[in-house]
């Protein structure tokens, strides 16, 4: 069903995730016929320019380079027509009160800014008159970084419902748009074979884990600012988590849903004053080689001060009080310029009440896991043991394989079209409510203020695996990270 007509204003038209993520995934939606030719899209910059610069940036990305698919050009050249450009600054009263005047019915605006211009821009668009839903919907969606710690999110949180009702924000995390991660729901709520063993009784750990090849590259300005931990952490691992943990909604509504991940996330305690020096370690990378080329030490990036304290690698050990999970420790980590790009979820169960094959080396092999691929080569695998033919007794760890390759066509999506499609539809099941992003913060606070306070990150070769503390996180407690790729 297309969405109803609408415009969707794109405050920063010119950035990168405009032309990079936004855009092609407009496109996509109009060639599924999910958007309709009553979509305006209004581009907002401070750039001089007029509708054709904005068309003609725009095309370059879309047009240019392998991405060019059959029948593209066409479903391209209805959209660029619909594409106009409003030209102003972020801060200035006139930029909103103009914008206004061109507004009637459905608006959804979509801040795809820096952060320091989110609450401002929801203040001049309310001041402007152009969030009352007089005559259609206004609706808000915010990129991430929501804050950069509690008192930041709590506070802009605290501004933005000043002037908006929770249900017309849509806070983005975009591993909510990833197939992957929607498909846990799945194969938690529809599949029994998963709720038996779903707690701690069979599950012994989990592991939660997004490698990255890449570098800091050119967002060294952000990126310094920013670091491992807070660019990942509260936001997309616990989103994988509240995956993970939450328990069964009472329904597949938005409210039920974000209920249940808000009540898992309140739950999860990370490492206090006193535990974060042994719970939570953070590496920097030096120079090595990463993704097949040949990496600079993270201080030598563009935009990183000299004296930078900065983590590129982050793993902290939470709990989660709950009954389903007290006892059960999540490991979660992250890092740039690490060995392999992988994305992935690893629930670990726990050996079998009675060791029957002790004696025979049985014992001795890897326990069960199932492992969640959330990306590349998107699927899951539970690995088991089998018994390998032959008069002696012994096994051999064996493994059952989803591809979604082999069952589905992915496509060229970018994630980001049922983010937005569900936006203009008004369903905020995969959008962050203000309380999921206040606990995450909460959960993560105190690393934040040890971490602060001193000490340095431990130094990692790039093309590793990260810093050798964040693999004593795991053998202190008797286990072992899923190896990375
Ligand atoms: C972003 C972070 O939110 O997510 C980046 O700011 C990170 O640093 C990116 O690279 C990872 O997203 P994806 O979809 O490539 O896994």
């Amino acid at each position: 069903v297309a969405a109803p007509a609408a415009t969707l204003v794109i405050f920063g038209a010119l950035g990168d995730l405009t032309k990079r993520l936004l855009m092609p995934s407009l496109l996509n939606l109009a060639r599924d016929g999910l958007v309709g030719s009553d979509l305006d899209i209004i581009g907002v910059s401070y750039h001089d320019g007029d509708d054709e610069m904005l068309r003609q940036s725009l095309e370059e990305f879309i047009t240019g380079g392998a991405s060019a698919k059959d029948g593209e050009d066409a479903a391209w050249k209805a959209l660029r027509q619909r594409i106009t450009y409003h030209k102003g600054d972020f801060t200035e009263k006139s930029t909103f009160e103009t914008l206004a005047a061109k507004l009637q019915g459905n608006a959804a605006f979509y801040l795809a800014t820096a952060p320091q211009f989110f609450g401002t821009i929801v203040e001049q668009l309310s001041d402007a008159g152009a969030l009352d839903e007089k005559d259609g919907f206004r609706r808000v969606l915010i990129e991430k970084p929501f804050g950069h710690d509690l008192a930041s999110a709590q506070d802009l949180n605290k501004l933005i419902l000043a002037r908006i009702t929770e249900s017309q924000i849509y806070r983005i995390d975009h591993f909510l748009g990833k197939e992957t991660v929607q498909n846990i729901m799945v194969a938690r709520f529809a599949n029994s074979l998963l709720e038996a063993v779903w707690n701690s009784r069979y599950i012994d750990h989990v592991q939660i884990t997004a490698a990255e090849t890449v570098t800091v590259g050119t967002r060294g300005k952000f990126y310094d600012a920013t670091g491992a931990l807070r660019d990942m952490l509260p936001n997309h691992l616990f989103q994988l988590l509240a995956m993970i943990g939450m328990e069964p909604p009472n329904s597949f509504e938005a409210e039920a849903i974000r209920n249940e991940k808000a009540k898992l996330l309140a739950a999860v305690r990370g490492p206090c004053a006193q535990t974060a020096g042994k719970d939570a370690i953070r590496g920097r990378y030096t120079a090595g080689n990463a993704g097949g080329k040949p990496v600079g030490d993270y201080l030598s990036e563009p935009d990183v001060a000299a004296d930078s304290r900065t983590e590129t690698y982050a793993a902290v050990k939470v709990e989660v009080e709950t009954w389903r999970w007290a006892g059960v420790p999540f490991y979660l980590r992250t890092g740039k310029a690490l060995t392999a790009r992988d994305t992935e979820i690893v629930v670990q169960f726990k050996p079998v009440p009675f060791a029957l094959f002790r004696g025979t080396g049985v014992d001795q092999l890897p326990p069960n896991t199932l492992v969640i691929q959330v990306q590349p080569n998107e699927g899951m695998s539970v690995n088991f043991l089998a018994k390998k033919p032959g008069p002696v007794m012994d096994a051999s760890a064996v493994s059952m394989d989803f591809r979604y390759a082999d069952h589905f066509t992915l496509g060229q999506h970018t994630g980001y079209e049922t983010l937005l499609y569900d936006a203009l539809i008004g369903d905020q099941t995969l959008f962050q409510r203000a309380d999921m992003i206040e606990a995450g913060w909460a959960a993560m606070q105190p690393v934040l203020d040890a971490w602060g306070a001193g000490g340095v990150a431990e130094d990692y070769v790039a093309g590793s695996a990260g810093p050798v503390g964040a693999d004593e996180l795991l053998t202190r407690d008797g286990r072992k990270w899923h190896s990375l790729g």
